[in-house]
């Protein structure tokens, strides 16, 4: 395994497991260096989102970056004010251009949103078609909105992005999407930077002579999750990647495991209808 390792998915493609997180980066000088700098480490994976405000300088680094667009692997999602058929189609053309890109590699409904989340899935069903984006997927959607959408549609989504870290580790939507053979993408992997008070945690990273963040990803990529950390500081974005040449045993993983507290650092979807 290495950074630039794929998952595969259901739809044919495949996505590298280890994947760059642009939340709260600023439009502008900050996303551009933070870019600037994952490419330089490896990463060829990015995550942004209308919602994040930072599609335009994504794409600008990507420009810059010289990169193939074919070694590149982009995702961005359908924010909430934008669902519904018509509505996610114009806000997928928007993104697009913001992005600078023919399409991306990854199309996500960022969030269920009540009575109109299955318009927004026939829309991208279409996006797909048409080749605006090569897999199309869902985010923070509960095994109930998952039944809801294979009840209604044909297309099984490739991917559902949850909040999923060892305080949340969230058996049952790993179970049932790999039972639908649904990919799962973790984020918030390093708990925001957070909550990172465990005993068990820094023990390991002693163990290993890694840092809690190299300790926290590797989890994930050994359960097979794709995971997404965010950082704006060039030197956490290559401490972060360098998660390839370790191996956490059995023992540890199940030591991290037993950490789930349940716990949503963001919002949480089971209480959406
Ligand atoms: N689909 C959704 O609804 C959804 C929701 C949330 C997140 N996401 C995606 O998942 C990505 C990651 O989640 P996240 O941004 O919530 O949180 P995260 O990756 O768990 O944590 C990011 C925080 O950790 C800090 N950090 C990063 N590397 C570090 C290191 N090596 N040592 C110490 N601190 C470090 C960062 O600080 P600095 O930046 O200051 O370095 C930042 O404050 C997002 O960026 C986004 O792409 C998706």
């Amino acid at each position: 395994m290495d950074i630039n390792s794929r998952i595969n998915l259901n739809d044919g493609n495949a996505i590298p497991g280890l994947g760059f997180g642009t939340y709260k980066l600023e439009e502008g000088r900050q996303s551009r260096h933070a870019l600037e700098a994952a490419f330089d480490a490896g990463y060829r994976h990015i995550d942004t989102a209308a919602i994040y405000g930072n599609e335009h300088s994504v794409g600008e680094a990507i420009a810059a970056s010289g990169l193939g667009r074919d070694e590149l692997f982009v995702t961005t999602k359908l924010w909430n004010d934008s669902q519904g058929y018509e509505s996610a189609l114009e806000a997928a053309s928007d993104s697009l251009k913001r992005l600078g890109l023919d399409y991306v590699d990854l199309y996500l409904i960022h969030w269920p949103m009540p009575s109109i989340r299955l318009e927004s899935w026939r829309a991208l069903e279409k996006l797909k078609a048409d080749g605006y984006c090569k897999s199309i997927g869902v985010s923070n959607f509960t095994e109930r909105h998952l039944d809801e959408l294979l009840a209604t549609s044909e297309t099984v989504p490739a991917i559902n992005q949850v909040e999923l870290h060892p305080l949340l580790v969230q058996d049952p939507i790993r179970r049932y999407c790999y039972s639908q053979n649904i990919a799962i993408e973790a984020y918030t992997p390093l708990m925001k930077g957070g909550r990172v008070d465990d005993d068990a945690i820094h023990r390991i990273a002693s163990d290993y002579g890694k840092t809690w963040s190299q300790i926290l990803i590797r989890w994930s990529l050994q359960h097979r999750l794709i995971c997404l950390p965010k950082s704006a500081t060039p030197e956490r974005i290559l401490e972060n990647s360098q998660v390839f040449d370790f191996e956490l045993s059995e023992e540890d993983m199940d030591a991290l495991d037993d950490l789930d507290q349940r716990l949503h650092l963001g919002w949480d979807p089971y209480e959406m209808a």
